[in-house]
């Protein structure tokens, strides 16, 4: 498969959302040509995307799950730069903050920077007077390279600009670009036009399954969707966003921005083999997003 870069794309023409292997191409890789320092000199971001852990203490094996994944990423791919999770990282149901104490002392062994936005389960606490609130959470999951702007968040590299977006609301498993969070990327996207940008959030920017239930299209798609397709999407600058939420893997396209919304790492590959759980690999090279989808067994 080739790799299409955001000029040619626009030069193509297309303008819908579209199911989009082709869109993107696969890497080899830790070993492959750009993370090992080919292309522009210096330009190319390499990362992981995990979404949907679901780590539940009443469950062990989300637990072990979730191990079984930073040793591979400590094994296999030492060349990621950092690794991004998605939302609904842990249910959120367990006393006080155990189940997220239990994510981060994980997660902390992991031999990259690790960085995160919350999902629905973050912010729909069980029980509900025992909460993990926003602030709590940025408390203890944002450390300090992090910008915070409100309830998001930045984080530069080089020319690339990560932007984690809050896009929850308080017990619902909807989810919104705030007008904050939408007048803060728009301004990031406007006066940077040299850098490039990634987005990362839980709710979804499609109805990339064809669902027909109107209840859980608005569960899944974010429900301003058609503001900040927009608001952002005509940005020549925004070259990425990664979703999850819901469970599904899906690369496509919309306007010139490739979209990607990862399959959930709670999900068994394979319903024989339960402890095959998978991630994603991506590179950045120029406009061109490269990715590959990881299994840890
Ligand atoms: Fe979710």
């Amino acid at each position: 498969m080739t790799s299409i870069t955001r000029r040619e794309f626009i030069s193509h023409g297309a303008t819908a959302l579209v199911a989009g292997a082709a869109a993107s191409k696969a890497v080899g890789g830790p070993q492959s040509q750009a993370a090992q320092g080919g292309g522009e000199k210096g330009e190319t971001l390499r990362f992981i995307h995990v979404t949907d852990t679901h780590v539940d203490l009443a469950m062990p094996k989300t637990v072990k799950w979730l191990e079984m994944a930073v040793e591979k990423i400590n094994r296999s791919y030492s060349s990621a730069q950092f690794v991004l999770f998605g939302g609904d990282n842990f249910n959120n149901n367990a006393p006080g903050q155990a189940d997220a104490i239990a994510f981060k002392r994980i997660v902390d062994r992991l031999r990259m920077p690790w960085y995160s936005v919350r999902g629905n389960k973050e912010s729909c606490p069980k029980p509900a007077g025992d909460p993990l609130g926003q602030r709590d959470y940025a408390k203890m999951f944002f450390p300090a390279d992090l910008k915070v702007v409100g309830r998001d968040w930045k984080l530069t590299k080089g020319r690339h600009v990560i932007l984690g977006i809050d896009t929850t609301l308080a017990q619902k498993n909807n989810g919104v670009f705030s007008s904050e969070s939408l007048a803060f990327v728009e301004k990031e996207l406007k006066n940077n036009p040299d850098r490039r940008y990634v987005l990362l959030n839980h709710q979804t920017y499609g109805n990339f399954w064809n669902g027909t239930d109107e209840a859980d299209l608005h569960k899944y798609v974010l429900n301003n969707v058609a503001e900040v397709r927009k608001r952002l999407f005509h940005y020549p600058n925004l070259v990425l966003t990664l979703s999850g939420h819901k469970h599904l893997d899906h690369v496509g396209r919309s306007d010139s921005v490739q979209v990607i919304a990862t399959v959930g790492f709670v999900v068994p590959q394979d319903p024989d083999h339960i402890d095959d759980h998978r991630f994603r690999y991506v590179e950045l090279r120029g406009d061109a997003v490269t990715e590959k989808l990881v299994s840890i067994a």
